[in-house]
């Protein structure tokens, strides 16, 4: 039997244990790790506490579809968004954006912000169709070890 064209279903679950090394593998061939952060230690962080997760979305068993989301107790956060490249364009992305949502408001949380790279143009264009819009406030970051900017 053909494998359905349209959305097929995406069992949606936080992270297990036996998840992380598949979750990391996703990242990388994602394009989302970068040498300063290491993924087994933010998923570690993201585990630690009941603000963070990582959901995780499965397909016929399969991991196709990672979000980290957290809350700081004002505004909620998305990371590590992640569709296998095997499996795009199906609302993969789409579906779990929307646990990303649910999360945050059975968290009590009004809005949802996100980091894109100015160079990711499909990242860029998914969250546009997805409702986001692009904020007029800079961003400002520091290395609370005292390292160099990164970009
Ligand atoms: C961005 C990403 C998560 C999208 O996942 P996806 O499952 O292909 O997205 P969906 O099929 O749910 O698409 C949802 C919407 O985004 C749009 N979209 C998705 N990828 C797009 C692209 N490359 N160019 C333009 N639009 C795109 C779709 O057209 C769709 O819009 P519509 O419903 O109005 O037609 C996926 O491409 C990915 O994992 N990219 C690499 C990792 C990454 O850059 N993550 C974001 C880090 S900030």
């Amino acid at each position: 039997m053909n494998a359905p064209l349209s959305p097929a279903p995406l069992a949606i679950a936080p992270i297990n244990d036996t998840d992380v090394e598949t979750v990391v593998t996703l990242w990388q061939r994602c394009g989302l790790t970068r040498p300063w952060n290491d993924p087994h230690s933010d998923i570690a962080l993201a585990r630690r506490r009941d603000n963070s997760t990582i959901l995780i979305g499965r397909n016929s068993g399969a991991i196709v579809a990672t979000a980290m989301v957290g809350h700081d107790g004002h505004r909620g956060w998305v990371y590590y968004v992640a569709v296998d490249p095997d499996c795009r364009k199906r609302g993969y992305g789409r579906v779990i954006m929307a646990a990303v949502e649910d999360w945050l408001r059975q968290a009590g949380i009004a809005k949802l912000q996100l980091l894109v790279r100015r160079e990711n143009a499909q990242a860029n264009a998914f969250y546009l169709s997805l409702g986001f819009a692009e904020s007029t406030s800079v961003m400002f970051a520091k290395w609370l070890d005292g390292r160099d900017p990164t970009p």
